[in-house]
């Protein structure tokens, strides 16, 4: 199904390159914050300054989401901590009935808050770990991953009592260092009774250098399954594509309102193509720059995405 879905898009794409893009994007990231409680070692926030800190006010939160009533997906989380956020339940209330998605480091999960998470819209909650507490250590650069187990496993439970549909996974950052201990993570997915679980291609476009993970992942996909856990490989964006799909159907919004084409490219000190604070999404898809970097995207490599993997590999 996903292949089909794969072929479609890149069917749509062929059409649409390279310049215009009449379809309005399926997918909406917004960064409700880019303030962080952890400072992980591989995390893209090392590897750029950030000049500005702060969080998505509700008002422009509303000035953001309105202007996307059809969009379908939503992540609501960037280059920080949504959870830090104090309105964060607010926000995902507004998109009922989407499928709106958090990606967290879990810990600022109290059971107060694991309670409003069970009875909220959110959709997807998904959970970043390591294989153990040594490595989650050395990668997160904190001890408290026993801490992040209870979050998990008492939001598992009250979503298990309370006959709630929110999926719960745990997603890891294959690198060098955990690589052999993968297994340790499909153990891990399954000690938390999580519905399934990640294995994430680091970003190298940040990260420096590329890390070879293929015969680990294969041998732990092999693992999961004679374990009954359900496991994912998801590369960035997706092996094999010609054209990258993110700037014509996603789109990154950055706690300052600045569009970006994708989460890989988070910083609007970097490449943005405006602000929709100050002028409407709509006018901004389609500006000469969203045009020009599509153009570019469909014809080679534009300089701010050397180093990402869809290129590297081609
Ligand atoms: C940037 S974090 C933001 C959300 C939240 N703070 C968290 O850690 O889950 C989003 C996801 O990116 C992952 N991540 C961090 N550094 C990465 C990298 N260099 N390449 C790929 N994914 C990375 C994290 O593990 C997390 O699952
Ligand atoms: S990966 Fe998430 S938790 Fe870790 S520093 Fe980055 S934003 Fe924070
Ligand atoms: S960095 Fe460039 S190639 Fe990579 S996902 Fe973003 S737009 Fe696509």
């Amino acid at each position: 199904m996903t292949k089909l879905l794969d072929l479609l898009e890149m069917k749509i794409l062929s059409i649409l390159h390279p310049k215009k893009c009449w379809n309005k994007p399926i997918r909406l990231q917004i960064e409700t914050t880019n303030y962080c409680n952890l400072n992980c070692k591989m995390c893209l926030r090392n590897f750029f300054k950030i000049k500005r800190f702060g969080f998505l006010s509700y008002d422009n939160f509303l000035k953001i989401a309105k202007q996307f009533p059809r969009v379908r997906h939503i992540e609501l989380y960037g280059l920080g901590e949504s959870f830090l956020h104090k309105d964060i339940f607010k926000m995902i209330s507004y998109f009922k009935n989407k499928d709106v998605k958090i990606t967290t480091n879990g810990l600022p999960i109290n059971k107060n808050m694991a309670e409003k998470i069970v009875n909220s819209n959110l959709t997807q909650i998904n959970f970043s770990v390591d294989a153990n507490e040594e490595l989650y250590k050395q990668s997160r650069r904190s001890v408290l991953f026993n801490k992040l187990k209870e979050n998990i496993s008492y939001l598992v439970n009250l979503r298990n009592n309370n006959n709630s549909k929110l999926i719960i996974s745990i997603s890891i950052v294959a690198l060098e260092t955990n690589k052999q201990y993968l297994k340790d993570f499909v153990n891990l997915a399954s000690e938390l009774n999580v519905d399934h679980a990640t294995i994430q291609e680091v970003n190298s476009l940040w990260y420096g250098k590329s890390v070879n993970v293929e015969k680990e992942v294969s041998e732990t996909l092999k693992y999961s399954k004679e374990n009954n856990v359900k496991l994912n490989y998801v590369r960035n964006p997706v092996k094999g594509k010609k054209i990258c799909p993110e700037p014509f159907f996603g789109t990154y919004i950055t706690w300052e309102g600045y569009v970006t084409p994708c989460c890989m490219l988070p910083s609007s000190d970097q490449i943005n193509f405006g602000n929709v604070l100050e002028k409407s999404f709509k006018k901004i898809w389609n500006n000469l720059k969203y045009q020009k970097f599509r153009r570019k995207i469909s014809r080679g490599v534009p300089e701010v995405c050397r180093g990402c993997p869809l290129i590297r590999r081609e």
